[in-house]
């Protein structure tokens, strides 16, 4: 799979990339995640990326003709068409089962929005969809990217370790509702000690102990994942 951002600040998100599982998704898993800086494709002398919002209004509009340029060069770099993504407020919102969808392409470009955003002329030229987070306004749509590379990477086969599988994870395949809680040493801290039922070794009462676990924590935090699922 191959994951481009188009971004005005590649230097902002490298050092993401090269640690943990990004680094592994790259090295291990066949991912291979490519930052495309959006300056070089800057118009005249000082390579100018961004004007006035015509209309008037506060803040800046990246270029059409900067934009279309750096996502058209992205596409050529890999031979299987893109499906484009553009970070937006205004965008469908992301959650998990659309991260799977993602997650089975060959060939994904983000453009990471900026300032009041891009010129609406280089999504209707290029295609793709606009995608948010969550509802809540962020400066900019570097953050965004890397939410979605990470979310996405993560789902790849080889890239999380074998112990622990996205599949078990909240919102993943298997029940489809929240993961309960964790613990590690020491068994005892300031008088509170760690459930029994996961010192005992008995793996199947651990694993039942958990999955009830984990329902209860939906039906108090997020009854609406439970609506149409299970009489709750
Ligand atoms: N840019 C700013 N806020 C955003 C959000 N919530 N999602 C995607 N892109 C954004």
């Amino acid at each position: 799979m191959v994951l481009q951002v188009v971004t005005l600040f590649p230097e902002m998100l490298s050092g993401l990339l090269d640690h943990s599982m990004l680094k592994r998704a790259q090295e291990r898993a066949g991912v291979e995640i490519r930052l495309v800086g959006l300056r070089p494709f800057g118009v005249g002398t000082h390579r100018t990326t961004d004007d006035y919002p015509f209309g008037g209004g506060p803040g800046m509009v990246l270029r059409v003709d900067v934009v279309v340029p750096a996502v058209e060069w992205a596409m050529m770099h890999h031979q299987a068409p893109a499906t484009v993504l553009w970070t937006s407020p205004q965008g469908r919102r992301l959650d998990q089962h659309w991260c799977r969808e993602l997650a089975s392409l060959d060939h994904i470009i983000i453009v990471a929005g900026h300032y009041e955003g891009i010129d609406e002329r280089a999504r209707e030229i290029v295609g793709g969809t606009e995608v948010s987070i969550g509802d809540y306004v962020l400066t900019g749509g570097e953050l965004p990217a890397m939410v979605l590379v990470d979310a996405i990477t993560r789902l790849r086969p080889g890239v999380l370790g074998a112990e622990r599988g996205a599949a078990e994870d909240s919102f993943g395949e298997i029940g489809g509702y929240l993961e309960g809680p964790q613990y590690t040493r020491p068994e005892v801290y300031r008088l509170k000690a760690v459930p029994s039922v996961l010192l005992s070794g008995h793996h199947q009462n651990i694993r039942q102990w958990r999955e009830a676990q984990g329902l209860e924590r939906t039906k108090q935090r997020r009854p609406d994942l439970l609506d149409g699922q299970i009489d709750a």
